[in-house]
């Protein structure tokens, strides 16, 4: 259950355990969080078992009841499975599976799995052999795992784009969809690759591919502990992680410059020639990561001066996009599974593009399947909603941007080091927006009644007003949205009404012609009755006769400026959400590594 815990954060619609249990296996599941399993299980415990497999769930296919929880079952109870990601062809295969006369009790595309186990181990005993034989049969992506009580003290595993990962303990070995599930046994694990089957014991672990071949597979340690992913007396991940977002960006700075003052990048697999090469960049990223990629292209377009777009991971491939050898796509996910950023770096891939991607978590398949790799260094991140992931993948895009500049030619050490140097300086402003967040806590319970707010922002405030409107609909389900200012009075405006609150992020006062159009726009708003909540920096007084209330930001760069300023709309939504009483750690409808399409 303790694993289970550790990975609810991946989907939290049903939860279930299947254990072996003599010829057959104990199971239990139930919709809703684990705590109803939990319950669950109080009154009716399962017997001690050393084989056993369990499953958190984001539905899918079919609602998120007591039925459609994994495990699933054959008929005697002798095979369990449960299943991440989306079998494409389960519509076929159950068809045939009905005409041969197996029953279904739920409307999941997993059962299909183990009706067709269930007919394999008719034939042959084998399970890994049985297992190899069904994945053969399956399209789409899936991870799986299966229990067999004639197969007792075996597990089997098998994945297709779907992330599984082996930890190996000492007289016991594990499988999990990501190294939290057993974090508290071993910190070391084995990355599988695509399209394998692998077959644990106590003592061994065997890999194979779906043809019963001997698959390559590569080892790593696991650098962060059990602590890291503990609530550590915090009441949320959320405010626990919002609170290490210092160390997570200086971590992420940490060692990249040489002595001589050269930016370097460990798994920069590019070499310097090739970068040359590139005459665009395209980011591609979902959700919050996609907001850093916005941040992103301000500043690479800037140091660079190479053309750089930024796109929806799920909208990209289907737009035919132009891209050939000279285009960098750089992909950024911090659980580095989500699928539509993986379908997009693939199909990247095959019309040749390079690849690189940036991504917080060791060993998983984006990065694995990228040409190049900056690692972000904020530790694991266990709220749904990204707040340390987003400010890390905002500091990784600059240093790749520099880095381009730098193997470019077009910025030279000591320019890259100033800049290094100011990032430097960046954990100190973010510790002090953390240290002063009663006053948007104190704001939040003011507005806690309000069900619509705005956020504008120029330039690099874009994005962040579109992260702070996006943290308010995950956590606090209002509606939220975030515009570029100057668009305001092309139409947002209409929704400007008495009171209605607006937060505003005013560029530094170094960008002269930004700030003062944004104090314009300050005005526009607040003429027609807006409650403007205005992020300015220290010593910036003119939005004070316009502002309701000033949130002040310490002095940076405009370019690192979304690195202070998105942290009080953090704090922010995390508090409104606490006082209207939802889970802030786990959102409903949402899951944090969306591993289907
Ligand atoms: C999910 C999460 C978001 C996250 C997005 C991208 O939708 O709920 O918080 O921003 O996935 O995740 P990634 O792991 O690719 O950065």
């Amino acid at each position: 259950m303790g694993g289970l815990r550790r990975l609810e954060y991946r989907g939290y619609d049903s939860t279930g355990v299947g254990l072996v249990d003599g010829d057959r296996i104990a199971w239990a599941k139930k919709a809703g969080k684990l705590a109803n399993l939990d319950a669950v299980l109080e009154g009716n415990a399962l017997p001690a078992s050393t084989t056993g497999i369990g499953h958190t769930r984001w539905a899918t296919h079919g609602a998120p009841t007591d039925a459609n929880a994994h495990p699933h079952l054959d008929a005697a109870d002798r095979v369990a499975v449960v299943h991440n990601g989306i079998i494409e062809n389960f519509m076929v295969l159950r068809a045939e599976l009905e005409a041969a006369g197996y029953e279904f009790l739920s409307e999941t595309d997993t059962e299909v799995v183990v009706h067709l186990l269930h007919r394999e181990l008719q034939q042959q005993d084998d399970l890994s052999e049985a297992v190899r034989a069904v994945c053969r049969r399956l399209e789409g992506a899936f991870t799986l795992v299966f229990a067999d009580a004639l197969n007792p003290g075996v597990v089997v595993g098998a994945r297709r784009n779907s992330p599984l990962v082996v930890g190996r303990g000492e007289g016991e070995n594990f499988l999990g969809s990501d190294v939290a599930a057993f974090i508290d046994y071993t910190a070391e694990a084995i990355e599988l690759g695509q399209d394998q089957v692998v077959t644990i014991t106590a003592d061994a672990i065997d890999v194979t591919d779906f043809h019963g071949n001997p698959a390559e597979t590569t080892a790593y340690t696991v650098d962060w502990d059990v602590t890291a992913a503990e609530k550590g007396g915090y009441e949320w991940f959320m405010t626990k992680e919002i609170e290490e977002q210092p160390k997570a960006v200086a971590d992420t700075l940490l060692g990249r410059l040489d002595q001589d003052g050269h930016l370097q990048l460990d798994e920069m697999r590019l070499t310097d020639d090739e970068l040359r090469e590139i005459d665009k960049i395209i980011v591609i990223a979902c959700g919050t990561a996609s907001y850093a990629g916005l941040v992103a292209k301000y500043a690479i377009e800037h140091w660079t001066r190479i053309p750089c777009e930024v796109e929806l991971a799920s909208e990209f491939r289907y737009r035919d996009p132009i891209i050939d050898r000279s285009t960098l796509v750089v992909a950024i996910s911090q659980s580095g599974e989500t699928m539509d950023t993986l379908m997009a770096i693939r199909y990247a891939r095959q019309q040749r593009a390079r690849v690189l991607s940036i991504c917080n978590t060791n060993g998983s398949t984006i990065p694995r399947e990228s040409d190049a790799v900056i690692y972000t260094h904020a530790g694991p991140e266990v709220a749904v909603a990204s707040t340390k992931g987003f400010l890390s993948q905002v500091v990784a895009c600059y240093l790749l941007g520099l880095y381009l500049a730098q193997a470019k030619g077009v910025k030279y050490g000591d320019e890259i080091s100033s800049i290094i140097d100011e990032l430097h300086q960046v954990p100190a402003g973010i510790q002090r927006m953390i240290d002063e967040g009663d006053q948007v806590r104190k704001l939040a319970a003011e507005l806690v009644d309000r069900r619509s707010f705005l956020f504008l922002g120029r330039h690099v405030g874009f994005p962040v007003a579109l992260e702070g409107a996006l943290k308010l609909k995950e956590l606090a389900y209002v509606h939220a949205e975030g515009f570029a200012a100057g668009e305001l009075k092309h139409g947002p405006i209409a929704l400007v009404e008495k009171g209605l609150p607006m937060f505003v992020v005013v560029p530094p006062r170094a960008r002269d012609q930004l700030q003062e159009k944004i104090l314009s726009n300050i005005q526009e708003v607040r003429a027609r009755g807006a409650y403007t909540i205005v992020l300015v920096e220290d010593g910036d007084d003119s939005v004070v006769p316009f502002a309701d209330v000033v949130i002040r930001l310490p002095k940076v760069p405009t370019l690192l400026q979304p690195l202070v300023a998105t942290v009080p709309l953090q704090i922010f939504a995390c508090e409104l959400a606490e006082l209207l009483g939802h889970d802030v750690d786990q959102p409903r409808n949402l899951a944090k590594s969306v591993t289907v399409e």
